[in-house]
């Protein structure tokens, strides 16, 4: 496992303030904190919870030309439905960012940034948890939250399954198109666990 890299002092919060803007700020001190809080009934350590909570959505203010500039930039591969609509890059792109501006280096931090915006198949702990912690933040107010909140305490793996389902079934009834990440990511859950591919911390 590599060092994780960043404190939480008060020139990272200032600096990340002033990257996010005080309304992303506030909703990532809420994944933030539901992930640390969330973090042992998850089997996840809760610093690495804490700050892939407040990192997630590094790059989710950036304009979309930079994050498709930024991915060439970084050499990702950005595919059909990214190229469409490239606020599905924030997190690909954040996890560079975070990393090329030495905020940590750390492996799983930087696939959960990553995976939070589609989830994917074989996802670890860290990043179930970052992807439900997402949904649930207290600034969160839709129908089925309250029940997502009860199972992210009682029952994580039912917590993803159901969170997978709404954000699809969100993105059908608002007409946008489902990526096949998400489909793939719930498909992997509802499987037996012997057929589940293993969870890894790259991809
Ligand atoms: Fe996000
Ligand atoms: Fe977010």
């Amino acid at each position: 496992m590599l060092m994780i890299t960043i404190f939480m002092d008060d020139s990272f919060l200032n600096g990340l303030h002033r990257t996010l803007g005080r309304e992303r700020f506030a909703h990532s001190c809420g994944v933030a904190t539901i992930a640390r809080d969330l973090a042992p009934a998850w089997g996840v350590a809760h610093d690495k919870a804490h700050y892939a909570g407040w990192l997630h959505d590094y790059a989710r203010n950036l304009p979309e030309s930079e994050l498709l500039a930024l991915a060439g930039k970084f050499a990702y591969p950005v595919d059909l439905l990214e190229q469409r609509y490239p606020i599905l890059l924030h997190g690909a792109v954040g996890a560079f960012l975070v990393q090329e501006s030495g905020l940590s280096n750390d492996r799983e931090i930087l696939t959960a940034i990553r995976r939070h915006v589609t989830g994917e198949c074989g996802m670890t702990s860290l990043d179930q948890l970052i992807f439900v912690a997402d949904m649930i933040e207290p600034g969160r107010c839709y129908e089925g939250v309250d029940r997502l909140r009860d199972l992210a305490a009682t029952d994580p793996k039912q917590a993803l399954i159901n969170a997978l389902q709404m954000k699809i079934a969100y993105l059908e009834q608002s007409g946008a198109s489902v990526h096949p990440r998400t489909t793939a990511a719930l498909r992997d859950k509802l499987l037996p666990d012997s057929r589940k591919v293993a969870p890894s911390g790259e991809s």
